[in-house]
């Protein structure tokens, strides 16, 4: 399965998997950072960021998790996702769905700026991947949003599928629903997008919803008489 390709890619070591499936929450997520990704020297893109940006947000089995494609240079400057122009954006797609960032978990797929927002290279995907899966792993969302055609491939595990075919269903990355959609920066270039990504959030909140009223549904936690 696509957890594989992610776990077995060449700069991988065995020791991330290992430890992440005891730790859950912002404990895990402060072990990954102090001991796998803070020096992280694994692919080029290290020779030319100002500093590497990993996930902020809420660490604790939030509704969603949104990751993107990769810092750019606002991202790169001040370490956070999301806080450039496509950032801005963002943060109005959010009030509109009555969210503030501390109740998502925000990421990306590259950790650190493609020089010049260029598309980040397939070995730096393969080199990020286990830090993006280590996130996801520890803060256990309840869906995940991939935003744009690279966050989406890379989740899926394609490689040239376009937003309009991939936002078409609800997929999952290991069992976690995971719906793709425009990426804030798309929405910027071109007003189209604007309405199907809305739609697509709007229907990704009614199947979080759904799943939290099931898991509520499910009967009294000690059985009847
Ligand atoms: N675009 C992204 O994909 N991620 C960021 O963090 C910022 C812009």
């Amino acid at each position: 399965m696509r957890y594989d390709w992610i776990w077995s890619c060449p700069y991988d070591d065995e020791g991330w998997k290992v430890w992440m499936e005891d730790q859950i929450g912002k404990v895990a997520l402060q072990t990954v950072w102090e001991q796998k990704v803070k020096d992280c020297t694994r692919c080029e893109l290290s020779k030319t960021r100002t500093q590497i940006v990993y996930g902020i947000g809420q660490t604790e089995q939030p509704d969603f998790l949104f990751i993107g494609e990769g810092p750019g240079a606002d991202e790169d400057r001040l370490g956070e996702p999301f806080v450039g122009a496509a950032g801005k954006l963002f943060d109005k797609i959010l009030a509109a769905l009555k969210l503030e960032r501390e109740d998502i978990y925000i990421c990306n797929v590259v950790s650190c700026r493609p020089p010049g927002n260029r598309d980040p290279k397939h070995a730096e995907l393969v080199a990020c991947a286990p830090v993006w899966t280590s996130q996801i792993v520890a803060v256990r969302p309840r869906m995940i949003i991939a935003l744009g055609k690279i966050a989406g491939n890379v989740l899926l595990g394609t490689r040239a599928e376009a937003v309009a075919k991939m936002r078409k269903k609800v997929h999952a990355w290991n069992k976690i629903p995971l719906q793709v959609t425009y990426h804030p920066a798309g929405m910027l270039r071109n007003e189209n997008y604007k309405q199907p990504a809305w739609e697509d959030l709007l229907n990704a909140q009614g199947y979080v919803a759904q799943i939290k009223a099931k898991a509520l549904d499910s009967g009294p936690l000690f059985g009847g008489e």
